[in-house]
């Protein structure tokens, strides 16, 4: 019996000591310690033996156990050592090295403006209200009819208006507005909205005009609005805008949903009023349209004119970027000329 337990222990001391990985240790692990091994079998067996040598035998059997333990262990700890090492070095990185480029894509000029104008009328207590209620195909109702704009006005002519030929009565918008009048049907004031958006126009395309450009359009309709409001907000949006207080005008204008109509213009940033030819002399530059909200629109949303009042602005996205970072030519943002888009 005894020889047989120094047996096993040589053979086992000898395999540890052969096997080459980690793996081959497993397996011999398991050959010698599990509970089916011959080691066990033997401990298993000692009930059996004559009890006085039964102390010495299983005392020779748990030494056995515990070298061969120790020994893998011992072994395990140097394969492990080995194994991360050779990981740690075939892993190796080379901080030094140049890293591969990840050409970054960049927000469009026009976004980026849209999102700085939104951002400083949500700071002014606006809502950006959903796309669906402001849709670049229309139909007329929206466009023109419920803005209060005559049948006979320009405006409606297929010169200046998109007309879809499929259905007559279908526009490409040629102005934010509609989103105003959708605004107005499916909620009641108090109405704080912008909307941002494209809108186009049947025009021959030039430096300072194109056939599509973009709007944000703005209402604010509640009990007691007045225009002194409509000046405070859109003078406050002027000096978050552009960075300062500017000089600002508003001229008397005419649009068929506001009454009275204004229109806003900045003084010119390029020649600081004097005149030139970014301005055409002038000294002033247009930005937006706006008003206090027609009566008649009001009561055709089904809102009452003698208890609401309220403000709405239009204004030119390309118009406001072309002045705060003097752009010459409303093309460029359309051409996708990369050397003109990365500047942004
Ligand atoms: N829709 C007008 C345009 O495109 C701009 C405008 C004027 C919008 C007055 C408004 C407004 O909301 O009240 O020229």
């Amino acid at each position: 019996m005894e020889q047989k337990i120094l047996q096993i222990k040589e053979s086992a001391l000898s395999e540890i000591e052969k096997v080459s990985s980690s793996k081959e240790l497993e397996e011999v692990k398991n050959k010698y310690l599990s509970r089916s091994s011959e080691l066990n079998n033997l401990k298993k067996g000692l009930k059996d033996l004559d009890v006085s040598l039964r102390p010495k035998i299983g005392a020779l059997t748990n030494e056995v156990s515990k070298l061969l333990e120790e020994k893998i262990q011992i072994k395990y700890d140097e394969f492990y050592k080995e194994e991360l090492n050779k990981k740690l070095a075939s892993e190796k990185i080379d901080v030094t090295l140049d890293g591969t480029f990840n050409p970054r894509g960049k927000v469009h000029p026009i976004t980026a403006t849209i999102n700085e104008i939104v951002e400083i009328f949500e700071h002014l207590g606006f809502s950006l209200i959903e796309n669906k209620l402001s849709p670049e195909v229309e139909v007329e109702k929206y466009n023109f009819d419920l803005l209060n704009v005559p049948k006979e006005h320009p405006a409606r002519d297929v010169q200046d208006t998109y007309y879809c030929n499929a259905a007559p009565n279908v526009v490409l918008r040629s102005h934010t507005s509609n989103a105003q009048v959708r605004q107005m049907l499916s909620s009641r004031p108090p109405v704080k909205i912008v909307s941002p958006g494209r809108v186009y126009r049947n025009e021959s395309v030039s430096a300072r005009k194109n056939n599509f450009f973009h709007q944000v359009e703005g209402l604010y309709v509640d009990k007691g609005v007045t225009f002194a409001h409509l000046k405070g907000v859109l003078n406050e949006f002027i000096r978050l805008y552009f960075g300062s207080a500017r000089p600002t005008r508003f001229r008397n204008s005419f649009f068929p949903f506001t009454e009275p109509s204004a229109e806003i213009d900045v003084q010119c940033i390029v020649c600081h009023g004097k005149g030139c030819s970014t301005c055409s002399g002038t000294g002033w530059l247009e930005i937006l349209g706006s008003g206090m909200v027609d009566p008649n629109v009001l009561r055709d949303v089904g809102i009452d004119p003698d208890v609401y009042s309220g403000f709405a602005f239009g204004m030119g996205v390309e118009r406001l970027a072309m002045l705060k970072y003097a752009i010459d030519d409303i093309r460029l943002f359309f051409n996708n000329d990369e050397r003109f888009l990365k500047q942004f």
